[in-house]
């Protein structure tokens, strides 16, 4: 419920409003325990080994779709940047590797990121210089480095050698602290590169929602719970319903960014039928619209009556093995 929306009361909003809400929608973000574990474990990684001799390195991993991003975006926008005499101070600095890396290319990413208008100038060893001038200058106290798994080349499946050795060099020379996020093949630049491991020996990992045991369950219908709450709607949808939840985590497989997916397509279906509140219906139908290539056999389980969240997986799992 949330008193902010004003009620439809079966008026159909014009599409600048349907707009608005459904950005609304997607600016949710909910800190359940695990995801404000992890924030607080980079809050740790941050101030302990900022001015250390020998800063830590941190590496989280986690499958697409996860949260890794937002929960980095997050802990960056905590520590904005500011303007002091005339100079920009970052102490968070964010960036993604760029696709098929080289040296050039990763350390052109931090001097763009940086705000140095050359940044895409000079030599590689240059560029090195400049990155470390301006990190003192900027006066940055950690740097996070996403979509690691950009080290490997997309193709060959090999590690970039050389790009990953300019980010084992840089982590020596920075002495700030590092944290590096990507999918769970980035393991795969740590096996190769054992001098890089060392620097990154604390991993943590990033799993999706579960719902086998009681407390998982309850994490799960939490998470819900405090999304319906938010909703730009002023009736609450119950997503958080015992029954209700069990066919979203089915849905969804409890991966955040389908959870949002289909909350902000059924966002966008109830407005258009100027409801105030999400139905099952319009989840049912959301669900239809959203295209799972990966579970071809998916039944949609909304508006079942009969629905059984094990018995869903069964016969997913059954139908699987004809082909
Ligand atoms: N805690 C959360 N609360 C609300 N929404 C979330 C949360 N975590 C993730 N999401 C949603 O999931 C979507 C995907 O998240 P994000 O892009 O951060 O995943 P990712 O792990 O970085 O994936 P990829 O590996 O593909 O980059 C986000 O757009 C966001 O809407
Ligand atoms: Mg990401």
């Amino acid at each position: 419920m949330n008193e902010l929306f004003k009620p439809l009361k079966g008026k159909i909003p014009d599409v600048k409003e349907i707009k608005k809400r459904k950005e609304h929608v997607k600016s949710i973000i909910i800190q359940y325990p695990r995801y404000k574990k992890i924030l607080d474990k980079i809050e740790e990684h941050h101030q302990l080994s900022f001015g250390s001799v020998q800063p830590d390195g941190l590496f989280i991993y986690g499958e697409t779709g996860l949260g890794k991003s937002t929960l980095l975006k997050e802990y960056e926008s905590k520590y904005p940047r500011k303007i002091i005499d005339g100079f920009t101070k970052i102490p968070i600095l964010y960036l993604t590797v760029p696709v098929g890396a080289t040296p050039k290319s990763v350390a052109s990413k931090i001097l763009l990121n940086m705000g140095d208008p050359n940044y895409d100038r000079g030599t590689e060893n240059n560029m090195t210089v400049r990155i470390l001038s301006f990190v003192e200058k900027c006066e940055v106290e950690m740097i996070i480095v996403d979509e690691f798994q950009h080290l490997i080349d997309s193709e060959s499946k090999n590690v970039l050698n050389k790009a990953s050795n300019w980010v084992k060099n840089l982590s020596n020379e920075v002495r700030i602290p590092i944290l590096v996020c990507g999918m769970p093949e980035s393991n795969k630049v740590f096996v190769y590169n054992e001098q890089l491991d060392r620097r990154f020996c604390e991993k943590q990992s990033l799993q999706p929602f579960s719902y086998q045991s009681k407390e998982e369950e309850i994490e799960f219908r939490a998470f819900l719970n405090g999304l319906d709450k938010q909703l730009p709607f002023p009736e609450q949808a119950f997503l958080a319903d015992p029954v209700l939840a069990k066919k979203i985590f089915y849905a969804t497989k409890g991966n955040p960014f389908y959870i949002k997916k289909l909350i902000e397509e059924s966002t966008v279906q109830a407005l258009k039928s100027g409801s105030d509140l999400i139905s099952e219906d319009d989840l049912y139908i959301s669900f239809k619209s959203i295209s799972l290539s990966t579970r071809p056999f998916v039944i949609n389980p909304f508006n079942d009556e009969k629905f059984n969240l094990i018995d869903a997986f069964e016969k997913e799992k059954r139908m699987k093995k004809y082909i």
